[in-house]
């Protein structure tokens, strides 16, 4: 059950499951969650399983954390926790999430919220049944610069909207020597490769907008498919590494081309996420290798795009001041403080963080492209 801190704030106890990348990222987004003004929850970090000892032991460094577990079904039966996060590889999402709904507790996800469509209509359909409140992540759209794209596409201002590009790009596996983990491998990531991997990043503001795709022809790339396994041998690797999903969406009547882009594989980019929509009036275009500009598109007798720097122009305010730039760690404790309001019903009209529905409209998606890719033709969804 909650409890009321001494600020007046209700405390929401928190449990991790999967102590590893992002399980550490939230450790750290709940750890500066007194930076929030005039929030009226606070979360606080109490719990998290991992089956490594030394994933377990590095948040003995996080003062709240009072129960270091080795089995998950003990942390989802603790009395004194009441929202789990679960940060583990593709092939466990369906286990875990559905016994942490089955236990009565509220979960925050991660994308790719199962291993496929299947997995994640079931996790789901469980949310429903057990009525507890799900999202899943997707930080980057609680960006300032990703907000205010987001509000110009939906702002129907642009005219008639001529494109839409989304995507995230990686580089790093542009390294051979790079080993390979659990998510170069089809059966713990699953067949939906890097989709499952960068998807939902290049999903989610599309799908918030009701531009979910009509068809789909995608183009996938496998391009290293060995690489070290980290102790001196060789591992296969045999997910997809990059996909580019040529889409059409329905908007205002008209099918509109939609570009998703996700890759592995991108020449220079690190944790490069964009959005751009172009139309007749007007235009927005986003991207976080400019992590503070905004551009803006403009058309009179004249057309140009303008640059805006951004400062720390965030929906759910800080002590951090405007004058300052946002960057991963802010959009992680925004998309946080966006699931603890939405949970407390008091999201308003703030962006929230993506829905089951959402998650399963995204697998949708990439069902339909490895069709697409299968079949070498355009799959309608
Ligand atoms: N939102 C984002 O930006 C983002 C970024 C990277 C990864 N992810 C997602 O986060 C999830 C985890 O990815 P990661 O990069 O943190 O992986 P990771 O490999 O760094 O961590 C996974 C952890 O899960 C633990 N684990 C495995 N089986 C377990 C079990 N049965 N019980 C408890 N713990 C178990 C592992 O020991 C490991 O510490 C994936 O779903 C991934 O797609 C999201």
């Amino acid at each position: 059950m909650s409890s009321v801190a001494s600020t007046g704030q209700t405390t929401v106890r928190v449990g991790i499951v999967g102590g590893g990348l992002m399980g550490r990222e939230v450790a750290a987004a709940l750890g500066r969650w007194f930076v929030l003004e005039k929030f009226p929850v606070r979360f606080e970090l109490t719990a998290v399983c991992d089956v490594q000892e030394p994933a377990r032991d590095w948040f003995r460094r996080v003062p709240t954390v009072r129960h270091f577990i080795v089995d998950y079904h003990e942390l989802i039966h603790l009395d004194d926790i009441d929202v789990i996060y679960v940060a583990v590889p593709h092939n466990l999402h369906e286990e875990i999430y559905i016994q942490v709904l089955a236990a009565g507790k509220d979960l925050f996800a991660e994308k790719p919220f199962g291993i496929d469509l299947a997995a994640a209509r079931k996790i789901r359909d469980a949310a429903i049944l057990h009525k507890r409140f799900v999202r899943c992540s997707s930080e980057f759209p609680f960006l300032p610069g990703a907000l205010r794209a987001f509000a110009a596409a939906r702002s129907g201002k642009l005219g008639k909207i001529l494109e839409i590009r989304s995507g995230f790009w990686h580089s790093s596996d542009l390294d051979p020597s790079k080993p390979a983990n659990w998510k170069r491998q089809n059966k713990t990531c699953g067949e939906i490769g890097v989709m499952g991997d960068l998807g939902m990043h290049a999903a989610h503001l599309p799908l918030r907008l009701g531009w979910k795709p009509k068809r789909v022809y995608a183009q996938l790339q496998k391009i290293y498919t060995q690489r070290p396994d980290g102790k001196g041998g060789t591992a296969s690797c045999d997910t997809w590494d990059n996909a580019m999903l040529h889409t059409d969406v329905a908007i205002d009547g008209r099918e509109i081309p939609m570009r998703l882009e996700t890759k592995r594989l991108a020449p220079g980019e690190t944790n490069t996420w964009f959005f751009e929509v172009l139309g007749t009036e007007g235009g927005v275009r986003f991207s976080t290798k400019e992590p503070k500009t905004l551009w803006t598109f403009h058309r009179e007798k004249e057309q140009w795009w303008q640059r805006t720097d951004l400062g720390s122009q965030v929906a759910f305010p800080t002590i951090t001041g405007a004058i300052f730039e946002a960057g991963f760690a802010d959009c992680f404790l925004q998309m946080w403080a966006g699931f603890a309001m939405e949970r407390a019903g008091q999201l308003g009209d703030r962006f929230g963080c993506v829905t089951p529905d959402e998650a399963v409209a995204s697998h949708e998606i990439f069902a339909a492209a490895l069709a697409s890719h299968a079949a070498k033709k355009a799959v309608d969804l």
